[in-house]
């Protein structure tokens, strides 16, 4: 292990020098939001001084091709103003090789290209991130090339590490094989699963609000709390990503990582420390609390949608089945809505509610946090039920914002009791610098803190939460999709579920 990773990791500064590489580097991922974070990051003064990136992708070209593409790009992808000298500066030390990632030559090729880069830019060290944003059916592929080079050797004077963007497997065994197939060219401290939704503020805030907080931590348990509502909602349809999406459907593709992230941090102990593995532990404690599906229960407690035509914001957009890429017969789900319940001392009994969907009525994503009644009827029975309980709202995108639900005394002689927000917006801090959501996350490895990162065996966890659903799912064949039409709040199943247990969705106004 090299004396970076060592090291504790210090958020406010720049990790040491390396070189960065992007495997898919003509890719989407690299021009929409790789290449732009890292320059925020230089633009921040969180990029090392000595520091270089190699773009590798299969499309001819060279060192002058590739900084002109990314010149074109940024005009279109920068969260801010380009400033030309900064930009400048950052470009001349972006450098490119050209290949098959099926093939040995492109390796070696790129090994000699980080020595003659590492001397070109005076770099001291070996320190290099492999970036691999290349589609997942590659991530095995070139980690075991990665390995047979020789480049993910780490040395007292450099670490080795290596990025990768879910979906993570496409069930729990392809999970598994491909876990087996990094780990035979890394060690699990070299893997970086990125999650960009840990990257997002109000997602981070979750620890320090519970943790930082003495009021809330007392009552963050089933004696005060009634049930947790997850909602991802996107007003988005599939886009351009038809055939991605018809593969995978939104619980692989958003509940299997995301959503169970989320859930995993409303949910855990407190952690011993801040820091990697401690966070790690608890996170897993909790997805193997969360009570496995016997397929009846998966019928019982999960729901799944497909969008059908209809009108979101004020467009009219067609069916999911005659999206571009998509089967006109497809059961793929583009919403899915879960009935979880966490079988710890904690949460034993407390209903967790996860959603989420394309092509929903409106673009928000929020935790609710709901909580008992009081048990006294002190200003009658009425007052009781009619206000609306106490509740936690923690607004994710697009506004940040976390709100309480009280109850208070309308003014006037009658006591009539009415449910009023205390609010705290993000925006109090003030303008914050756009970004692309992979900043921090980036920063984070170079650093050298895989906090954010998921770890094999929480990625395992989510998966076995999820198989049985996508088992009773694969084995019976909807009958009703498509099921809700594009531009409401869902499927008519998933209000049911709810209403079922005598609740139902908070859905903003
Ligand atoms: C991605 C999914 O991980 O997250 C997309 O693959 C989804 O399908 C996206 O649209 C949502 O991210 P965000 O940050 O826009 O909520």
């Amino acid at each position: 292990m090299s004396d970076n990773q060592l090291a504790p990791p210090d958020h406010r500064k720049p990790g040491p020098p390396c070189i960065f590489v992007i495997f898919g580097a003509s890719g989407d991922l690299t021009k929409r939001k790789l290449v732009p974070a890292l320059f925020n990051l230089r633009c921040r003064g969180l990029l090392p001084d000595r520091f270089a990136v190699i773009g590798v992708a299969i499309t001819p070209g060279d060192d002058a091709s590739f900084r002109a593409q990314l010149a074109t790009d940024i005009k279109q992808f920068a969260t801010q103003a380009v400033d030309p000298a900064a930009w400048d500066e950052f470009v001349s030390a972006c450098y490119y090789t050209a290949g098959d990632f099926n093939q040995a030559e492109v390796f070696a090729s790129l090994k000699q290209k980080i020595a003659a880069v590492q001397q070109e830019q005076k770099i001291p060290g070996q320190n290099v991130v492999f970036n691999l944003a290349v589609t997942p059916t590659l991530f095995g592929t070139v980690a075991e090339q990665l390995g047979v080079a020789g480049l993910l050797q780490e040395t007292p004077d450099g670490y080795r590490r290596v990025i990768i963007e879910k979906p993570f497997g496409h069930d729990l065994a392809s999970a598994r094989e491909l876990n087996n197939r990094l780990h035979s060219a890394l060690r699990e401290s070299q893997i970086y699963r990125i999650d960009h939704y840990l990257g997002k503020e109000t997602v981070q805030n979750i620890m320090i609000y519970r943790f930082a907080n003495m009021i809330f931590e007392p009552i963050w348990n089933r004696r005060y709390v009634d049930s947790v509502q997850i909602t991802v909602a996107e007003s988005l349809g599939v886009e351009k990503r038809g055939s991605y999406l018809d593969h995978y459907g939104v619980l692989r593709d958003m509940v299997q990582n995301h959503m169970l992230s989320v859930l995993s941090l409303i949910a855990m102990e407190p952690p011993s420390s801040i820091s990697g593995d401690a966070v790690h532990n608890e996170k897993v404690k909790v997805l193997d609390s969360i009570r496995p599906m016997e397929p009846e229960e998966v019928i019982e407690n999960c729901v799944r949608g497909q969008y059908g035509a209809g009108m979101v914001d004020g467009q009219k957009v067609p069916a999911y089945r005659t999206e571009a890429n998509v089967d006109p017969n497809s059961n793929t789900e583009t919403y899915a809505a879960l009935r979880l319940m966490v079988d710890n001392w904690r949460w034993a009994d407390v209903p967790f509610y996860l959603r989420t969907g394309k092509h929903l009525a409106k673009h928000f994503t929020q935790v609710v946090i709901r909580f008992k009644r009081t048990p006294l009827m002190l200003f009658g029975e009425k007052v009781r039920t009619q206000a609306g309980p106490n509740t936690l709202i923690l607004n994710i995108q697009p506004a940040e914002s976390i709100t309480i639900m009280m109850r208070v005394k309308n003014p006037g002689p009658a006591v009539v009791v009415d449910t009023v927000p205390l609010d705290f917006n993000y925006d109090q801090f003030g303008k914050r610098s756009a970004s692309t959501g992979y900043e921090t996350l980036l920063h984070d490895c170079m650093i050298g803190d895989m906090t954010l990162f998921h770890r094999e065996d929480s990625v395992d966890a989510s998966w076995r939460i999820v198989n049985p659903i996508l088992d009773v799912w694969g084995a019976l064949p909807p009958r009703d999709f498509p099921d809700y039409a594009a531009g409401t709040w869902g499927p008519a199943s998933a209000d049911r579920l709810l209403e079922h247990d005598g609740r139902h969705w908070e859905n903003p106004a």
